[in-house]
């Protein structure tokens, strides 16, 4: 089917694997100006001052977000479940080292590697729409994160990126408004990245959650949600790159800030223990 609902669904550590050479050099490049310009500092803003701090770099890919993490003072690990990203992660922290550690592992399986109050921070820079589970991710991540911890992710706009969103071109091709059908009907979506900027073109599965899905995964997995941003270029951006300019009508990306929700009081003590005597 045009709108990938229907195709098969592709194991995102081998998609991405076999991808891992051309996005490399579509971040490194520069040609993905949506992430250094646009939801990569709204991600790191919503970090806060990392200096110092431990931080868990969920899905870290070829290491770009964690490279701004630990330029931030911050001590970082990176987890991927693609050992093709994490061979370009590896090679940019031998280049250029910041101290950070790669590990190849399942973003799930974060609390069989690392006891609780691990981490001070937990991020995911786009990874939580590219596997199947968010909500187990979310849970393991909240059992490494200390007291006081915080965990903030990004991904694609759920309003925005469900295909088969089109856009409406004028007679020179540029986009005008955008048609948006099919919202509530979640799940994998299959994707193929293939825009001129790519030195090669790849297919993956994304998942599609409704907000209130999102909302629903994350109190699920015991966190409390303290603040969205939806990040938007600024004029002067647009001017001088009139590729943001749609992005200035309609959100791309959405950036989330949680907090662990306090676990429910322990039975054994104060009230639960007086109502058993
Ligand atoms: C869009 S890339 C983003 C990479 C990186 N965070 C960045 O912003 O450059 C998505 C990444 O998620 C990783 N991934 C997918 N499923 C995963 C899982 N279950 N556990 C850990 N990483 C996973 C992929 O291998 C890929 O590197």
């Amino acid at each position: 089917m045009a709108d990938g609902r229907d195709d098969a669904v592709l194991d995102p550590a081998a998609a991405w694997g076999a991808a891992a050479d051309a996005w490399d050099e579509f971040v490194e490049s520069g040609a993905d100006y949506h992430r250094t310009d646009l939801h990569g500092p709204a991600l790191l803003d919503a970090c806060g001052d990392v200096d110092g701090r431990r931080v868990l770099d969920l899905g870290c890919g070829q290491g770009w977000f964690s490279r701004q993490l630990a330029g931030r003072g911050a001590r970082v690990v990176g987890v991927d479940a693609a050992a093709p990203m994490l061979a370009h992660a590896r090679h940019h922290e031998a280049a250029h080292p910041l101290g950070i550690t790669y590990h190849h592992l399942d973003a799930a399986r974060v609390a069989e590697m690392w006891p609780p109050d691990s981490f001070d921070l937990v991020a995911a820079c786009m990874v939580l729409h590219d596997l199947p589970n968010p909500g187990e991710v979310l849970t393991a991540a909240r059992r490494v994160l200390a007291k006081g911890g915080r965990l903030v992710f990004s991904i694609v706009h759920p309003v925005t990126s469900v295909p088969p969103a089109v856009w409406v071109r004028d007679e020179a091709g540029r986009k005008g408004a955008l048609r948006v059908d099919r919202y509530f009907d979640s799940g994998p979506i299959r994707l193929r990245w293939a825009m001129a900027r790519l030195t090669a073109p790849w297919e993956v599965t994304n998942w599609h959650w409704t907000l209130t899905e999102w909302s629903g995964l994350i109190e699920g997995a015991g966190f409390r949600l303290d603040r969205l941003r939806e990040p938007r270029p600024t004029a002067e951006q647009a001017a001088a790159n009139p590729s943001f300019e749609p992005a200035r009508r309609l959100p791309y990306f959405l950036v989330v800030e949680l907090s662990p929700r306090p676990a429910p009081a322990d039975p054994g003590d104060g009230v639960g223990e007086r109502s058993v005597r």
